[in-house]
C-alpha cells in the first residue's frame, strides 16, 4: 500500500466552474497528486440542496469531471468519483448526525449566508455539513484542499471526530486538516465581491475565447480618465491580472499603467490575453472530452468501485461502535 498521505476534495456540481473554483479549489487539489493519494469527487449530494433537475445536473456532472480530466487529473493513479454512486455516505452522515451538536450547525456561515439571501431552508442545507463531514471522514483523510470559504466546514468534521473518538477512548476516525491556497483565497469577480455562482459575477473557466473576452471587459473599474495615471495595485484589475500573470508582466503593466495614457480598456484587453493564454490547451482538451459521455461514465464508475473499499471498511468501523452487522455479509 501506498506511504502518502491522502487528500480529498469535492466540487458540487451545481453551475459552470469559474475562476474561482478553479485557482482556489481545483489547481491546488490538481497540484497535490505528486505527493498524495487523490480522492476527488463530484458533490451531487450537495448540489440537491439548490439544484433539483436531473437533467440538468447530469449535465453539469459530465462538466465537471471533464474539466478535472482535462486539468490534469491522473485516474489511472488517484481515484476520482460521482458522491451518489458511493451513497452509504448517507448511512455515515446519519451515525456522524448523532454526535453532532445543534449548535455547532447554527454557527455555519454557508448556512447563515444562504439564509440571509432568503434562500429556503430545508433540512438538507441545513445538515450539509455533516454530509460534508462524512466524505471526508469516510475516507480516513489527511488533508481537504478547499477555498477559505469552506474551512469552517473542514472544522466542523474535526469536531464531529473529535466528539466520536472521545466518546469511544480511542481513535476510530483520522482528524482532516484544510489546506487553503493563500494566494488565491478568495478571487474577486467582475464587480469586485467574491467570485460565486451565486452573485452571478463569474468568469466561467471554460467560456468560449469570445465570451471570455466580453467578460472580462465588463469588470468593474474606476472612471479616471483615459490620460491619468492609474495604480494597478489594489485595483479588481490587477488583482484578476496577478492571479494569470508572472511576475515581471504584472510590474510591465503596473509601470505603464502609471506613466498615464493607458485606459482600463487597455489594460482589461491584456488581463483577457493572459487569461486565455493560461486556458488555451486544458480549453480544448476540456471540449474533446465532453464530446464523449460514455468515457467520462465509465471514468466515473471505475472511481466509484475503488472509493467503496475504502468507505465500507471506515463505514464498518463506525457501525462496530454501535454493535450493527458486518455491512458486506449478505
Ligand atoms: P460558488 O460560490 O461559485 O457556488 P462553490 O461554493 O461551489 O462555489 O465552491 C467550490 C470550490 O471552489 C470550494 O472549494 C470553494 O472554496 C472554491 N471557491 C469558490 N469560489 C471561490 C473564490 N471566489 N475564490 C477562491 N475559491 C473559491
Ligand atoms: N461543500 C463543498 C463546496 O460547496 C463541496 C464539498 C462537499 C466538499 N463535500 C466535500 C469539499 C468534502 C471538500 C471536502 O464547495
Amino acid at each position: 500500500m501506498s506511504q502518502k498521505k491522502r487528500a480529498l476534495t469535492g466540487i458540487q456540481p451545481s453551475g459552470q466552474i469559474h475562476i474561482g473554483n478553479y485557482l482556489g479549489a481545483v489547481k491546488p487539489a490538481i497540484e497535490l497528486q505528486k505527493d498524495f493519494d487523490c480522492v476527488y469527487f463530484v458533490a451531487d449530494f450537495h448540489a440537491i440542496t439548490s439544484l433539483k433537475d436531473g437533467a440538468t445536473l447530469s449535465s453539469f456532472t459530465l462538466d465537471l469531471t471533464a474539466t478535472w480530466l482535462a486539468l490534469g487529473l491522473d485516474t489511472q493513479i488517484h481515484i476520482f468519483f460521482r458522491q451518489s454512486d458511493v451513497a452509504f455516505v448517507a448511512e455515515y452522515a446519519w451515525y456522524l448526525s448523532c454526535f453532532t451538536g445543534m449548535g455547532l450547525l447554527e454557527k455555519c456561515h454557508a448556512y447563515k449566508d444562504k439564509i440571509a439571501q432568503g434562500k429556503d431552508a430545508s433540512h438538507g442545507l441545513f445538515a450539509y455539513p455533516v454530509l460534508m463531514a462524512a466524505d471526508i471522514l469516510m475516507y480516513d483523510v489527511d488533508v481537504v484542499p478547499v477555498g477559505k470559504d469552506q474551512k469552517q466546514h473542514v472544522e466542523v468534521a474535526r469536531d464531529i471526530a473529535g466528539s466520536i473518538n472521545a466518546n469511544y477512548g480511542k481513535q476510530i476516525i483520522k482528524l482532516p486538516t484544510p489546506v487553503i491556497s493563500e494566494s488565491t483565497m478568495l478571487v474577486p469577480g467582475l464587480d469586485g465581491q467574491k467570485m460565486s455562482k451565486s452573485y452571478n459575477n463569474t468568469i466561467p473557466l471554460f467560456a468560449s475565447e469570445k465570451a471570455l473576452e466580453k467578460l472580462v471587459m465588463s469588470v468593474k473599474t474606476d472612471s479616471t480618465g483615459l490620460e491619468d495615471p492609474k495604480e494597478l495595485d489594489g485595483s479588481l484589475v490587477g488583482q484578476l491580472f496577478s492571479l494569470f500573470s508572472s511576475e515581471a508582466q504584472y510590474e510591465d503593466l503596473k509601470s505603464r499603467m502609471l506613466k498615464g495614457g493607458m485606459g482600463w480598456g487597455h489594460a482589461k484587453k491584456e488581463l483577457f490575453g493572459v487569461i486565455n493564454d493560461h486556458i488555451r490547451g486544458p480549453r480544448s482538451e476540456f471540449e474533446k472530452l465532453r464530446g464523449d459521455p460514455a468515457f467520462l461514465l465509465k471514468v466515473l464508475n471505475e472511481g466509484a468501485d475503488k472509493a467503496k473499499s475504502i468507505a465500507l471498511k471506515n463505514l464498518q468501523a463506525l457501525r462496530d461502535c454501535f454493535g450493527f452487522e458486518d455491512v458486506t455479509r449478505k
